[in-house]
This record gives structure tokens, sequence and C-alpha cells, in this order.
């Protein structure tokens, strides 16, 4: 995010704050009804579950594949994806299935000169290509490499879909990537990250981050003391979006200085990718369909800058931090309003006025579902 974005940013904010506790918030036209059924619905899940696996996904940052010679298996959707850098760095995606019966070839993520499944070993190299077939005597024809996905590297973030024609956009995230450019996300490593189960529609994980209207009231007394949600920025980048929140303080930020850290920053790479800047470091959160509608499959990591002179320790902190609140008041929270949803007694749902970052996303899934996304 450039010098003159984060300005005009602070001027919308002052204007929020000038307004001296009127209901400031930046605020949609008219309110949005929801019907909880999108959370239980068998039909319209299976149609998420197919949008998750096809469509263009941010899938981390730059540093998920550190160098030369990496790897990482990643989810895209429920369609298994490796991502692979060669020994020139050159990045490459496929599918994570082994040609000889279907096993899953690479495991996590680490340091490889070529990937062999772990069934019969057969390999592969990191282009996807055909290696060694083991006992290629047995077999007719010739040794098939990998299907290749669609797979790019902007501004720092990894983009993949599941679906081999996919066509890659020139700018997968519609304007976005302007403001993530400059925040060196590629100059991040991966400090640790998790893999969350819960009992929540994978829709509610990503919908916890897109308003600040709860922070007052279900985070009080953990995020609630930092954060200024009344004077919360929201924007759209085509199907995406961003919420900037304030923190507290951001009232003596003078003119001309930087917001980056005086307020988080959160782009909605719809589908299902939450990116987040918090001052020194960068969350992303990826959700997706667990085994049934009722269950979600979320992936959280903390991304620090590689120049950073923060002990480990604090990132640790920090890191420990954001799993505990999300965890225990986000998700608790939204587990509640899947099992309201589950009864098929729960009234139509609204979201409000001073909602729009959640409303926009609502209505780019539906767009994305109807296929004209
Ligand atoms: S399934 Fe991979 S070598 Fe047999
Ligand atoms: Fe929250």
């Amino acid at each position: 995010m450039d010098e003159a974005t984060q300005s005009r940013l602070l001027e919308r904010i002052a204007e929020h704050l000038a307004a001296d506790g009127a209901t400031t918030t930046d605020a949609a036209e008219t309110t949005l009804s929801v019907d909880p059924s999108i959370y239980t619905d068998r039909d319209r899940w299976e149609r998420e579950r197919a949008l998750l696996g096809n469509a263009l996904t941010a899938v981390g940052l730059s540093s998920l594949l550190p160098g030369p010679e990496t790897f990482a298996a990643v989810d895209v959707g429920d369609v298994p994806v490796v991502l692979t850098r060669d020994s020139d760095g050159a990045l490459h995606a496929s599918l994570n299935v082994c040609r000889h019966r279907g096993a899953t070839v690479a495991h996590g993520c680490g340091s490889a000169r070529r990937l062999i499944c772990s069934y019969h070993g057969w390999t592969y190299r990191l282009d996807g290509a055909a290696g060694q077939r083991r006992g290629a005597e047995y077999f007719d024809g010739d040794a098939e490499g990998l299907v290749a996905l669609p797979v790019t590297e902007r501004d720092g973030v990894i983009w993949v879909s599941g679906d081999p024609s996919v066509v890659i956009p020139d700018d997968p995230a519609e304007g976005a990537g302007a403001e993530l450019g400059p925040l060196d996300l590629a100059g991040h490593r991966l400090f640790a990250s998790t893999r969350f189960v819960r009992p929540m529609n994978w829709k509610l994980a990503v919908e916890t981050f897109a308003e600040s209207f709860h922070v007052a009231v279900l985070h009080r007394d953990t995020l609630a003391p930092m954060i200024r949600s009344d004077a919360t920025l929201s924007d759209t980048f085509g199907r995406h979006g961003r919420m900037v929140v304030p923190r507290r303080g951001i009232e003596e930020v003078t003119e001309g200085a930087s917001l980056l850290p005086h307020a988080t920053i959160l782009w909605f790479l719809v589908p299902g990718t939450v990116l987040i800047h918090q001052q020194d470091h960068v969350q992303l959160y990826r959700s997706r369909p667990g085994a049934h509608p009722g269950e979600c499959v979320l992936d959280v990591a903390l991304y620090v800058p590689t120049d950073s002179p923060r002990s480990e320790d604090h990132w640790r902190r920090n890191f420990d931090l954001l799993v505990e609140v999300t965890d225990t008041e986000d998700f608790s929270t939204a587990a509640g309003i899947q099992l309201s949803a589950s009864s098929g007694r729960a009234p139509t749902q609204i979201v409000g006025r001073n909602e729009p970052s959640l409303q926009h996303l609502h209505r780019s899934l539906d767009r994305l579902l109807d296929g004209d996304g």
C-alpha cells in the first residue's frame, strides 16, 4: 500500500472521527437479508466445494517455497495440489496425485531435488514431469508427469487453481495487487502455521473477519482495548474487498504519517482467503469446506519480515494470541451460528449497513456461484 493510498485512507478515518460519536463507520445503502440455509444446504455446499476447487486461490506468500528445489503440499478447496520451485526457482503447480494409482506424492513442505511417491516409489521432477517409473518394464506406454495446474506469483502472493483449464488473468487480485505490492510480501518468511477443523460452515470462518461491529462486544477484554472499530473503512476490488480497522491512538496521528502502524488492514481474496496486515507482520487465513456443510478446515499462517529485529518469542506470542482469540471467541461464536442454522428454525439473518464488507462477501460469493464473478 503506497503512501498516497495510506494518506487518502487516513483522511477518510479522520472524517469519521470528526463526526464525534455519531454512527460514522463506512456504511452500505441498505441492510442485507441472509437465509441461514446457506450454511446447511447440501446442494449449495456441493456448488461451493466445486467453486473452491476451481477458483484461482491465494494460497500463501512467496516464502511458502523459500528457494529453488522446494515444495509445499496445499489443498485448493478439496483438490490436493503440490507447489514446487525447480532448480532455477521457477514456480510450478501440479495435482498432488501419483500417475500410478493416485497416492499423494508430496506431504507437508520442505526441500527436495525430486518428488518420490511413498507408495511404490515413482518419481517426478520438480517441474512435474515424469522421472523414474520403478518397475517400468511392467508398464505399457510412456511415463506421464503430474497433471499441471495454473499457478502464478504476483506481488508476493501465490495464486493457484485446481482446475487445469483456468486461464490466469493479468491481475488475480483485481486491483488490490497495487496495494499489496508495496508491502514487500515477498520479503516475509513463514514463521508458523496451523490448521483448525471446526464445527462451522467454511463461510463463517471468513465472515468473522469481515465486520468490526462485533469487536467491542465479543472481544471486549482482548482486542477492543486496542481497536477503534467505530471508524472502519470498507472498499471493494471486483470480487475482492478490503477493510481498514484503525487502532486506538489513531486520533493522534498527524497528516502525512503512515497508516500501516495505526490500523489492521484486511484484504478478502474471495472466495476463501483473508490476508491481514497487522502492524509488523502478516497473517493469512484460508477457509474451505470440511467433510459436510457444518465443518470447516481453516489454515492459519503467520508471516514475518525477514529483516525484522524482533525475537522469535515476540512472534510466538503474536501467533499464540491470534490462535487463541480467534478460536475461543470468534470460532466458538460461529459454531453457535452453525447450530442455530442446523436447527432449521433460525430466522433470516440481517447484515447491517455498518457491515458493508460482509455484505460484499455474500454478494461476491453468490455471483461466483451463479457463474458471473
Ligand atoms: S501410487 Fe505412486 S508409485 Fe504407486
Ligand atoms: Fe473477531
